[in-house]
């Protein structure tokens, strides 16, 4: 018989803070990785925008496209039994207006069968949260470093450091939680500021690159697994060195190729 999985859910993940468990998430955009991430016990699961850099080349995740982002979603969502998988909005997609913001959820949730949508920024885009929010649809905020606005800051150097930017974020967090954001990503600010902001809020907070007393982290798979080697920040852990063993396996597969190793008579019919 199989065994019954409990699925992740924004509840769970509330619990979890109440407990003071940690949350672990990472991003995936595929199917293979994905079921990885689930099996071996993944709370969350975001499909990134991030996908702009590290599967499609792009600078920066502005060209990432809503189609792009749903064809992502629904590889991920159909090999995951048991994480909450949240599905980043890309550029251009809720800025504009709150009822456009609604009309891209809507076609992210009907078309991926995902559990959540992430998007960037506080007041500025507060509109847009409310209204997605208010159709039943569970919101992930994400403040701090936020790439889809590069062009404004024009660096990705760790933000809120002066005191203006800090009570600005810690004042957009607390309207992420009033809106109804059932977790917010803080992303590249001091470790004190993230341990703050966790502390005033309710709602779970994710980190990346935002100290140890949050209330959970998040990496770029292709960062922490290595298979990026261009992008060193200060909070990147580095699990593995893909990028190398992948050479290697390709460099021997080659080898065998041309020396008549592959295939062997075991591996003919
Ligand atoms: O797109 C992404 O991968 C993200 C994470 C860095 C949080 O937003």
């Amino acid at each position: 018989m199989q065994k019954e999985v409990k699925k992740i859910t924004t509840k769970v993940l509330q619990e979890m803070k109440i407990r003071g468990e940690k949350i672990s998430a990472l991003t995936a955009y595929d199917y293979t990785m994905a079921k990885i991430l689930d099996e071996v016990g993944i709370e969350i699961i975001l499909v990134g925008d991030s996908a702009s850099n590290v599967i499609c080349g792009y600078e920066t995740t502005i060209p990432m496209t809503l189609e792009a982002m749903i064809y992502h979603g629904k590889a991920v969502v159909r090999a995951v039994k048991r994480a909450l998988v949240v599905i980043d909005m890309p550029f251009g997609t809720y800025q504009g207006d709150s009822l456009e913001a609604l009309k891209s959820a809507i076609k992210i949730m009907k078309k991926t069968g995902a559990s959540a949508v992430k998007l960037e920024g506080g007041e500025e885009v507060k509109d847009s949260i409310k209204r997605i929010i208010s159709a039943g649809i569970p919101v992930m905020g994400h403040l701090g470093l936020t790439p889809q606005s590069i062009h404004k800051f024009g660096s990705y150097a760790v933000r809120a450091t002066n005191q203006n930017e800090a009570e600005k974020l810690i004042n957009d967090a607390k309207l992420l939680e009033k809106l109804g954001c059932f977790a917010i990503v803080l992303e590249k600010i001091p470790a004190k500021l993230g341990e703050q902001i966790s502390r005033i809020l309710s709602i779970p907070t994710i980190g990346i690159g935002a100290g140890s007393k949050v209330d959970g982290q998040i990496l770029v798979l292709h960062d922490m697994l290595g298979l990026t080697t261009d992008f060193s920040p200060r909070f990147l852990r580095r699990y593995l060195n893909l990028y190398d063993l992948i050479k290697i396996a390709i460099k021997n597969y080659i080898n065998d190729v041309k020396n008549l190793n592959f295939p062997s008579e075991k591996e003919e019919y």
